[in-house]
């Protein structure tokens, strides 16, 4: 073994628990409500062929070379007429190519964070955003979120005492809360963000993912109508809506920060790879992603109705959970004190796993919780998965 060590900072990074956990759900017979992906069935196959057949017969020179930092002009259009119909208004330059919105927190965070500085996270958190702002050396602190997604009097109250950098926040349909900030709390956040002088960090991979009728207005939106762009950095992704395994993302930064994150892009990777921006790009171009987009929504709105249905009927007297307006999560309490880490070898044992909720708090861990994704089980695994939950109850010692 070599004396040599590992950077400090990165000693203390933890693994993510879900992909440990994903190992479990590999495993025969096991259903599993654990992942986070997207259901690799509901890629649009045949339009991504089509697509890919236009890179290799006429763009292929542009795709197998070296871009811009900023990403492909073209594709950054498509993206700002993408954002038009989400009530967002921006110019090409506004908006920068990465490679995922897990890249664009990082270089926000690289950018932004001095070691020490404050970022305010909801309660539970996106565990890998954790992890970028604690390799920034950030410190963090939590403010508790209810049906109506993070508690703004609760921030308001912070903000007043304490001088913070950033909040982050995922406001539409949130991993893991699978909660919705109100639009009331949505304006008094961006109202706030100008007065106590931090910037909000608005993590959007789900929002097109809408099971209802009602529209969620983007942080980014109110700040453009509110004159407040300065404090708004919007991130959103193709990994949701059309395919992860491309890698495509982006951000849109306030002018002042705009030099550093390109400076910081070039710096990670040059740019995001040209092929996947050009695959994107002529699939935005066949015109498919809006049906593709409703045939997501409608498959994963039947698939919360029936895992939430079922939870009602089957496990209600148990747990407590609010039905998501959207996304991929359902996250669900105990109505008593269970520690769901613990009881996970008991549901493994059943043949059914989840992701316990400890590991998305930054601290103060409330262990009575659990995340669960339908996106990926079939309708009766889902029914199944809740029975086999029941199961895991009744084993356990009285
Ligand atoms: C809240 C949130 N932010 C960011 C990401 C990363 O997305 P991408 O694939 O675009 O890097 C995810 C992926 O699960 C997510 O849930």
């Amino acid at each position: 073994m070599s004396n040599i060590k590992i950077a400090q900072k990165v000693q203390n990074l933890q693994s993510s628990a879900i992909r440990e956990l994903l190992k479990h759900s590999k495993m025969e017979g096991v259903i599993s409500l654990g992942g986070g992906i997207p259901n690799p069935d509901l890629f649009d196959h045949e339009g991504l062929q089509i697509a890919m057949d236009k890179v290799l017969t006429h763009a292929w020179k542009d795709a197998f070379q070296y871009g811009l930092s900023e990403g492909d002009p073209g594709l950054r259009q498509l993206i700002c007429q993408l954002l038009l119909k989400r009530t967002i208004i921006c110019d090409v330059d506004d908006v920068i190519v990465t490679s995922g919105s897990q890249q664009s927190l990082d270089i926000v965070a690289r950018a932004l964070i001095n070691p020490g500085d404050i970022v305010v996270v909801e309660k539970p958190t996106y565990l890998a955003a954790l992890q970028i702002f604690q390799l920034a050396e950030a410190e963090f602190v939590s403010v508790g979120t209810d049906a109506d997604g993070m508690i703004v009097d609760e921030l308001e109250q912070l903000v007043e005492k304490t001088c913070i950098k950033a909040v982050y926040i995922v406001p539409t349909f949130g991993n893991p809360g699978g909660v919705t900030l109100s639009d009331e709390r949505r304006k008094r956040l961006v109202e706030l963000s100008r007065r106590y002088n931090f910037v909000i960090i608005e993590d959007d991979p789900y929002g097109e993912i809408n099971f209802t009728n009602e529209t969620f207005k983007p942080l980014r939106a109110y700040a453009k109508e509110m004159d407040n762009t300065e404090n708004v950095i919007y991130t959103s992704t193709f990994s949701k809506i059309l395919t992860p395994g491309a890698r495509v993302g982006w951000v849109i930064v306030p002018d002042w920060l705009k030099k550093a994150v390109v400076n910081l892009k070039q710096a990670t990777d040059l740019h995001t790879s040209a092929l996947s921006q050009s695959l994107t790009y002529h699939y935005l171009l066949t015109g498919r992603l809006g049906n593709q987009i409703e045939i997501i929504r409608a498959s994963y709105k039947q698939k919360c109705q029936i895992l939430s249905e079922q939870l009602e009927k089957e496990l209600g007297d148990h747990l407590t959970f609010h039905k998501p307006k959207g996304g991929m999560f359902l996250w669900a309490r105990f109505k008593y004190e269970m520690n769901t880490t613990k009881w996970l070898s008991k549901t493994l044992s059943q043949g059914v796993v989840y992701v316990p909720g400890e590991f998305f708090y930054c601290n103060q861990p409330d262990c009575s919780t659990l995340r669960m994704s339908y996106v990926t089980v079939s309708d009766a695994h889902l029914k199944e998965a809740v029975l086999r939950l029941k199961h895991s109850l009744n084993a356990l010692p009285s």
